[in-house]
C-alpha cells in the first residue's frame, strides 16, 4: 500500500487524501492545528476506525475508490452527475441535457430539460414502497414529553393536506411562502407541502426578530406565512406569533397566516380575517394532492444569509441540483444504509437543517430526527440521551455545541450506550483539534468515523469533507473535496492560484457543481459580484484556507466582514447599522473576537453623538437595539464606548486594528502611522482592557 499519493493525474491538487491502510497519521510540526493548540496537542491526530468496523462496508470503501470517483466527478461532471441523478432522484420527465453553463458566466445549470418534484422524491416514493417506515422522529423541547413518530404514509397525508390548504389560498407554482416555525416536525411538513406545489419556501429562523422577519418577508414578497402560536426553548415559551404579528404590520403582502398550535396558549391572539389554525386549515382537504411537475432548474427554496453588506441575501436553490447534492452527500458523507436512523440537531431555519434534517435524509428514505430542544437543558446530556433512546446511527452537530458539552466532562456521555453511532459529524465553524479528539475518543469511543464537513448556504451541500471508510482524518481539517468540487487556493491580492502543497490563501472552487445556489433572489448582479467576479472563473467562498503537506485542506475562517458566532453567520455591516440607527450612537465598528465556546463573539466599538454623554445604560440600550433589529443571535458580548474609532486619513475605519485589540494581540498592531489620530489606539486598548 502506498503511504502518500502523488498529485492526481491532471496535475492538480485535490485529494491530498494520501494515506491508506494506516490507522494513525502523524502530523508534522508545521501543521496548522499545532500552531493553534500548542499547549495540549500531544496526542493527535488519530485517524478514526472506519465504519466498516461496525459490520458495514462503506459506500466508498477505500481511498483509491474515492480518488477514482472524485476524479471522474470533476473530469466528466455531466456524465458522473447524470448517473447519480438517475440513481438517487425520480424523474417525471427524464433529462437529456445534464449540464450547461459555467462559473465564468455565472449561468451553470443542471439536468435542464428534466422534470421532477422534491416532495414526491422525499415522501411519495417511500410512502408507496415502505409506508410503515418511520420518516420523522420528533423530539420536543422537554425529555418528559413523549416523542412523535411519523411514518412515510402519515407524512404523505400531512404534506398533502397542507398542500391542499395552500392551494385553496390561491397559491400557485412560483409563489413565495414564509415559514417561521420552531424546529418541529410541522416545519418539515410545511417545507414539503410548499415543494409539492412548486411554492418557493423561505424559512426564517425562529430566533430572528420582528424586523428581520419583516425584511425577509418583504424581500421575497411572501403571500402566506406559516408560523406557530409559541415556541419552546429550554423550557421557556417564546411568543412567536406576537413577533410575527409585529412583522406583518409592515408586510401587507402577506395575506394569510397559518398557525400551528405548538403550546395552545389561550392568550395568543388571532386575527380572524387573516389567521387560521393549521388543523382548521387542513381538515377539509383530502389526504392526497398531486405533486406539481417542476423543471430541474425551477426554484425549490430561498434562504437568507448574511454577507459583508447590510442587506441579507436570499440565496436561491433549484429543485434537481440542490436535491441531488443533499441526497448524494447524505449517502456518502454519512455513509447512510438501509435501517439507519439519522440525526442532524441543527435548526430547519438554517441550510444545515434544510439539507440534513429534511431533503437529504428524506430523499434517501431514511428516518430523520427533528430535535426542538437545546443540548444542555434540562441536563447537559440531551444529545447522548437521544442517541441511546433511538439507537441513532449518525449524529451531526456543531463545534459550539460540542465545546459547551465538553465543559461538563465525560460523565454525562459515559452514562449512555452510544455504540449505535457509526458517523459523527461537525459543521458550521472550524472545529479545534481538542474538541475533535473528544468527539472521537469520548463520544465515538474511538470507533465512530468523524466527519468535519465544510460547506455554506451557497454550496447547498458538503464541499470539503472526509468520507467514512475512505479518507483518513486529521483533527481540525475538513480534509478533501467532495464529488464535483475542484478546490483552489488563491493569493488574495493577485488572485493567482497557489499550486502545490503547504500554501495558504483564500478558498475558491474552479468549476460548478449541481447543488450550488444559482442566484440571489431579485439581484443576480449581486450574486455575480459576491461569488463570481472577485476571482473571475472561480466561485469565491469568503474563507481563508491552508493546504498542508499532504494536500489536506484546513479552513481558517472568514476573510470578509462576516462573524461566525456559534455557527451563525452575522454581518458586521448589519450589526453596525442596527447600532447607528439608535439615537445615541454616532459611529460603530463591529469585530469578531475569539470565544472559548462560540468560536467567535461580537464586540462593538461605538462613538456617541455629541448630544449624549457615556452612561452605564447606553450599552444596554444599544444591545437591545441589535436584538430588536436582528435577533438575540446577534447580541454583542461587549459594547465599548470610545471617544473615536481608528480611522485612516480618508476616514476608513480600520477594523483590522480592533480585531487585534480584541484578540489581545496588541504587540502586533502593525503600522499605525496611516491613522488620522494614532493616539486613539491606546485609549481604545485601555478601555477594552478595563472591562466595563
Ligand atoms: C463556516 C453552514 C470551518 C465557514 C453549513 C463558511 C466552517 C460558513 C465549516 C458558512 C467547517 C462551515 N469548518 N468552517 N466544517 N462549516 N464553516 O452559510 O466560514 O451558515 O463560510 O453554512 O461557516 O456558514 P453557513
Amino acid at each position: 500500500m502506498p503511504v502518500a499519493q502523488p498529485a492526481s493525474a491532471t496535475g492538480e491538487h485535490p485529494p491530498g487524501a494520501a494515506l491508506v491502510g494506516t490507522k494513525y497519521v502523524k502530523v508534522p510540526k508545521n501543521d496548522p492545528s499545532q500552531a493553534k493548540e500548542a499547549n495540549d496537542a500531544p496526542k493527535f491526530p488519530i485517524a478514526p476506525r472506519m465504519t466498516a468496523d461496525k459490520g458495514r462496508v462503506p459506500h466508498v470503501a477505500s481511498t483509491q475508490q474515492y480518488l477514482e470517483m472524485w476524479q471522474r466527478s470533476v473530469d466528466k461532471p455531466a456524465e458522473f452527475f447524470a448517473e447519480q441523478a438517475r440513481e438517487l432522484l425520480s424523474w417525471m420527465t427524464p433529462f437529456s441535457v445534464a449540464h450547461h453553463g459555467d462559473l465564468h458566466h455565472g449561468d451553470a445549470s443542471w439536468f435542464l430539460d428534466g422534470t421532477l418534484n422534491a416532495s414526491y422524491i422525499c415522501v411519495d416514493r417511500h410512502a408507496f414502497a415502505t409506508p410503515d417506515k418511520v420518516a420523522i422522529i420528533y423530539e420536543a423541547d422537554h425529555p418528559d414529553r413523549p416523542h412523535v413518530e411519523i411514518t412515510y404514509r402519515e407524512l404523505l397525508r400531512q404534506v398533502c393536506q397542507l398542500a391542499g390548504a395552500l392551494h385553496a389560498q390561491g397559491l400557485r407554482k412560483g409563489d413565495a411562502v414564509g415559514i417561521y416555525l420552531p424546529n418541529t416536525a410541522h416545519a418539515v411538513v410545511a417545507m414539503l407541502a410548499c415543494a409539492r406545489l412548486g411554492l418557493v419556501h423561505s424559512v426564517i429562523f425562529a430566533g430572528f426578530s420582528a424586523e428581520a422577519l419583516r425584511d425577509r418577508l418583504r424581500d421575497c414578497q411572501c403571500k402566506v406565512l406559516i408560523t406557530a402560536d409559541q415556541g419552546m426553548r429550554a423550557g421557556k415559551e417564546i411568543n412567536i406569533k406576537s413577533i410575527a404579528d409585529e412583522a406583518l404590520r409592515e408586510a401587507p403582502m402577506v395575506q394569510k397566516v397559518i398557525v400551528h398550535k405548538r403550546t395552545g396558549n389561550p392568550n395568543v391572539k388571532m386575527d380572524p380575517t387573516r389567521d387560521i389554525y393549521w388543523d382548521e386549515a387542513v381538515k377539509s382537504h383530502r389526504p392526497y394532492c398531486p405533486p406539481v411537475p417542476m423543471a430541474a432548474e425551477d426554484p425549490l427554496f430561498m434562504l437568507y444569509t448574511s454577507g459583508s453588506t447590510g442587506k441579507p441575501k436570499g440565496l436561491m436553490h433549484t429543485t434537481a441540483g440542490y436535491l441531488l447534492g443533499a441526497a448524494l452527500s447524505t449517502k456518502y458523507v454519512f455513509d447512510v444504509h438501509e435501517g439507519d436512523k439519522f440525526a442532524c440537531v441543527a435548526d430547519v431555519g438554517w441550510i444545515t437543517g434544510h439539507s440534513y434534517i429534511v431533503y437529504g435524509p428524506l430523499a434517501l428514505g431514511t428516518t430523520t430526527l427533528v430535535f426542538e430542544g437545546v443540548p444542555t437543558w434540562p441536563e447537559p446530556d440531551m444529545y447522548w440521551r437521544l442517541i441511546q433512546k433511538h439507537k441513532l446511527t449518525q449524529f451531526y452537530t456543531s463545534p459550539t455545541a460540542l465545546r459547551a458539552l465538553r465543559k461538563f466532562g465525560d460523565e454525562p456521555v459515559k452514562k449512555y450506550d452510544l455504540t449505535s453511532v457509526r458517523v459523527l459529524g461537525s459543521v458550521g465553524e472550524p472545529i479545534d483539534p481538542n474538541t475533535w479528539m473528544w468527539l472521537h475518543d469520548v463520544v465515538g469511543k474511538g470507533e465512530a468515523a468523524i466527519v468535519d464537513t465544510y460547506w455554506q448556504t451557497e454550496t447547498g451541500a458538503h464541499v470539503l469533507t472526509p468520507l467514512p471508510g475512505a479518507i483518513e482524518t486529521k483533527p481540525g481539517s475538513a480534509t478533501v473535496p467532495f464529488f464535483g468540487v475542484r478546490p483552489a487556493i488563491l493569493d488574495p491580492q493577485t488572485g493567482e492560484e497557489l499550486e502545490g502543497n503547504d500554501v495558504s490563501g483564500v478558498l475558491a472552487f474552479k468549476q460548478a457543481w449541481p447543488s450550488m445556489a444559482r442566484t440571489v433572489f431579485g439581484d443576480h448582479d449581486r450574486y455575480l459580484e459576491t461569488y463570481v467576479r472577485p476571482y473571475p472563473g472561480y466561485y469565491f467562498t469568503g474563507d481563508g484556507c491552508t493546504r498542508d503537506h499532504d494536500g489536506y485542506l484546513w479552513i481558517k475562517g472568514r476573510v470578509d466582514d462576516v462573524i461566525n458566532n456559534a455557527g451563525h453567520r452575522l454581518s458586521v455591516a448589519e450589526i453596525e447599522s442596527a447600532l447607528t440607527a439608535h439615537e445615541t450612537c454616532a459611529e460603530a465598528a463591529v469585530v469578531g473576537a475569539p470565544d472559548e465556546i462560540a468560536g467567535q463573539c461580537v464586540i462593538a466599538f461605538v462613538t456617541l453623538k455629541h448630544t449624549h454623554i457615556p452612561t452605564s445604560e447606553i450599552p444596554a440600550l444599544l444591545t437591545y437595539a441589535v436584538r430588536r433589529s436582528i435577533g438575540p443571535i446577534a447580541t454583542p458580548k461587549r459594547i465599548i464606548i470610545v471617544p473615536d474609532l481608528p480611522k485612516t486619513r480618508s476616514g476608513k475605519v480600520m477594523r483590522r486594528i480592533l480585531r487585534k485589540i480584541v484578540a489581545n494581540e496588541t504587540d502586533s498592531l502593525g503600522d499605525l502611522s496611516t491613522l488620522s489620530d494614532p493616539s486613539v489606539v491606546q485609549t481604545i486598548i485601555d478601555l477594552h482592557n478595563n472591562k466595563q
